[in-house]
């Protein structure tokens, strides 16, 4: 992503007014212009008109990076933190995104009705490993043929990247961006034969870029 871009997208997270809080602002700007995350899913979804289910959307910063990179699919976010999909809502409203919309959901016991497009970027680890389970399946029953399922995740293996990884996830629970710790990393072997048996071809590479992390992306899609 240019430059340029992070920082457009960055600047609809700053306060209305100069007193507000910075925090989202400086973290979008750090992470649009750090993590090769959005470049990945941009490349990944071209292409296609199915409308996006964005799993676990926090900010809802994907929504942002598609209509910055000229791809106008509708757009849902579901999250469990509710104070990130207000904030994620007023943002993508202020700043005149269209057909997106947001909603508070606990995806360990909830999973929306979609046909489209499947997003899951760094959430799976989240999630017990049997509800990464249902969630991997019936995000596979969601593609038609003109759609993916992508997804960013650390996978769980012994290396220097993984623990750094797995200690990144823990800090970002202790600071309290994150609620939740981490319940399960899933590794790549199991990940390819679940989705393989639901019927789609994956291809999995490394997304981790200049950043210390074990980053993944995952595309998925019926073959
Ligand atoms: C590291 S953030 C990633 C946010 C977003 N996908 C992105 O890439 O910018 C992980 C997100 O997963 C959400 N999350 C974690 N557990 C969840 C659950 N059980 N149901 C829904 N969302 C969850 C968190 O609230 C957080 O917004």
């Amino acid at each position: 992503m240019s430059a340029e871009d992070a920082r457009a997208i960055a600047r609809a997270f700053a306060p209305v007014r100069p007193w507000g809080n910075r925090w989202d602002y400086y973290y979008t700007l750090s992470k649009l212009r750090s993590d090769p995350l959005y470049p990945g899913v941009l490349d990944a979804l071209r292409g296609t008109r199915a409308p996006v289910l964005d799993m676990g959307c926090g900010l809802g910063l994907l929504a942002h990076a598609l209509r910055r990179d000229g791809q106008h699919l509708p757009y849902r976010g579901v999250d469990n933190d509710a104070a990130k999909v207000d904030r994620g809502r007023d943002v993508a409203a202020r700043s005149g995104l269209d057909a997106t919309c947001f909603e508070r959901m606990d995806l360990a016991t909830t999973l929306p009705e979609h046909r489209g497009s499947v997003a899951i970027l760094d959430v799976l680890q989240y999630l017990p490993a049997a509800a990464q389970a249902h969630l991997l399946q019936r995000a596979a029953a969601m593609l038609d043929d003109d759609s993916r399922l992508v997804m960013r995740m650390a996978l769980a293996d012994h290396t220097r990247r993984g623990r750094i990884s797995r200690l990144g996830d823990r800090a970002a629970h202790l600071i309290g961006w994150m609620q939740f710790r981490p319940r399960h990393y899933p590794d790549a072997d199991s990940l390819q034969a679940q989705l393989q048996q639901a019927g789609l071809s994956v291809r999995i590479t490394p997304l981790y870029g200049r950043t210390p992390f074990n980053n993944w992306l995952v595309v998925a899609q019926r073959s």
